[in-house]
């Protein structure tokens, strides 16, 4: 299995653990650190809504507070014909710890598509405008 492929199957098996009861949109997200290890993540729903969690940030997070500095890449997994980009608020957050990554969004039947996060988030704010 490739490296991305890795990342994806991890995505896949994060996603089966979505707590989406609201939206019914389950979402995976795998992020590899530069020291080889993977960080899954799903999306955690709430019933206020708007204290919802992506995938990617809960992905972000564990590995943060995990220690780990410095990401190869992210892979988002739905079940969607058209595939997942990261939402405005996961980009910032993916832009601000993990730089100019690829981002790998793929679905449940094998199709994958990847972009780089220079062109998802052009023109970001960051460390390097305070
Ligand atoms: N969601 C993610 O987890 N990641 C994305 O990239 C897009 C949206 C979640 C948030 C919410 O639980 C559901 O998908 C519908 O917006």
């Amino acid at each position: 299995m490739s490296e991305n492929e890795t990342l994806i199957s991890a995505a896949r098996q994060a996603r089966e653990n979505a707590h989406a009861p609201y939206s019914n949109f389950r979402v995976g997200a795998a992020l590899r650190a530069t020291s080889g290890k993977i960080f899954g993540g799903c999306n955690v729903e709430n019933a206020t809504y708007g204290l919802t969690v992506c995938a990617e940030r809960i992905a972000i997070f564990k590995a943060i507070s995990e220690g780990e500095r410095g990401f190869d890449a992210i892979s988002v997994v739905t079940d969607t014909d058209a595939l997942t980009p990261p939402c405005g608020a996961c980009r910032q957050l993916i832009w601000e710890f993990c730089g100019d990554i690829p981002v790998i969004m793929a679905n449940l039947k094998g199709r994958v598509e990847i972009m780089q996060m220079q062109n998802l988030f052009p023109r970001p704010f960051d460390s390097s405008h305070l």
